[in-house]
């Protein structure tokens, strides 16, 4: 059974009728832009086939009720006051919380979610439960469904809820990716541009199943050193540097603060030269840019980890693979692949029986199709 079917099976049995709405948002894999988007800079990530869903029914009461099929348990909030807890039923909350702040008058409701995106494997499932979240009040409170601005105000639930400093990207392409493409995002204007997926190529995950919370991560740490080295220069952001005016003032930098602006520097550069790849049909191209990107992480930005660099290493040399990197904000978690289209059986048994010897670990390997952003559907 789909886990559409799944979740829609679930309300009726708790329920007893079938539900109003059925809500979807997808995960993510970033093919390239990493740790750039919080930076004012380019991402370039593609909505995968992997969602929360949730389906749904209004309430007249100013409550949601929702139970979680990940977490066998309910969870119920009440509108007009919502406390901060712990757990998951902290994404509803705040994604109701900076709906309301926004000015939204929201109804209530009750249904049943359930999600086959990995949790915190570096796929976004927050972004994905954040987004169907929104995509569910809308569709109860009649709310107009504007993806960007939708998306803004799951990432602020996020930021200022759940207490996770995260950039735009993750909840942008849960809410406006595109069947077949990637997105070129300009996380400064939120500008979009589609890119299409090589002809020929597929698009592999490479889950190295180990894992690392975002939240006591360095993430916030690296987000701060490049928030100071952009003051330090006058910047608004390190969008705002190029290699060439890097290069005039790497002096001014201690050797650490240098490296990092290094990556995110040159990391936007490979970002637009990747998306132009894309638009030329290049998976060679693409896939050099993608193994330089992991380089950057690896050796200026210090983001990467043991298992993620045995997994590059060990889908790099199969045939067929044109690139390989990490994914995501790094320290555990997810690489991805771009390999020649005829070659992905072979190519997902060889690189998990070689990571597997390498790193002792036992990969899972989603070969994943590119996907539209969140939708509400009437079952
Ligand atoms: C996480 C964050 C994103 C982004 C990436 C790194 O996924 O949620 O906003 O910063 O890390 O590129």
């Amino acid at each position: 059974m789909s886990l559409r079917d799944d979740v829609v099976t679930r309300f009726s049995e708790r329920f007893g009728e079938a539900p109003a709405w059925l809500v979807r948002a997808p995960g993510r894999v970033n093919l390239i832009g990493e740790h750039t988007d919080y930076n004012d800079g380019f991402v370039l990530p593609m909505a995968i086939d992997r969602d929360t869903w949730i389906a749904l029914r209004p309430r007249g009461d100013g409550r949601v009720r929702l139970f979680s099929m990940v977490h066998g348990e309910e969870a119920e909030l009440e509108l007009a006051s919502l406390e901060k807890g712990a757990g998951w039923s902290e994404y509803p909350k705040g994604v109701a919380w900076s709906l309301m702040e926004e000015g939204h008058a929201l109804c209530g409701w009750e249904g049943v979610t359930g999600c086959d995106v990995p949790l915190g494997a570096g796929l976004s499932s927050s972004a994905a439960f954040e987004l169907a979240v929104a995509r569910a009040f809308a569709a109860v409170s009649k709310l107009e469904w504007d993806p960007a601005a939708m998306a803004l105000a799951c990432q602020r639930a996020e930021n200022r809820w759940v207490g996770v400093s995260c950039g735009i990207m993750d909840q942008m392409i849960s809410a406006v990716g595109r069947a077949g493409r990637a997105i070129l995002i300009d996380c400064r204007t939120l500008s979009r541009d589609e890119a299409p997926l090589p002809g020929g190529t597929a698009v592999v995950i490479l889950d190295t199943a180990t894992r690392r919370g975002l939240v006591d991560s360095e993430y916030n740490q690296r987000r701060a050193q490049c928030e100071e080295a952009a003051r330090a220069f006058g910047l608004a952001a390190l969008r705002d540097l190029d290699p060439a005016g890097l290069e005039a003032r790497a002096r001014e930098l201690d050797p650490t603060t240098l490296r990092r602006v290094r990556h995110v520097v040159s990391e936007n550069a490979r970002t637009l030269e990747a998306a132009e790849a894309m638009h030329a049909g290049d998976g060679r191209r693409l896939g050099v840019l993608m193994n330089a990107s992991h380089e950057s992480l690896r050796e200026d930005f210090e983001v990467s980890s043991r298992e993620l660099d045995l997994m590059v290493e060990a889908a790099r040399p199969i045939d067929g693979c044109l690139g390989a990197r990490m994914t995501g904000a790094g320290f555990g978690g997810c690489a991805v692949a771009l390999v020649s289209a005829e070659a992905v059986p072979s190519f997902s048994r060889r690189v998990a029986a070689d990571y597997a010897a390498a790193a002792g670990l036992t990969p899972a390997i989603h070969v994943c199709r590119a996907s539209e952003g969140a939708e509400a559907l009437r079952p």
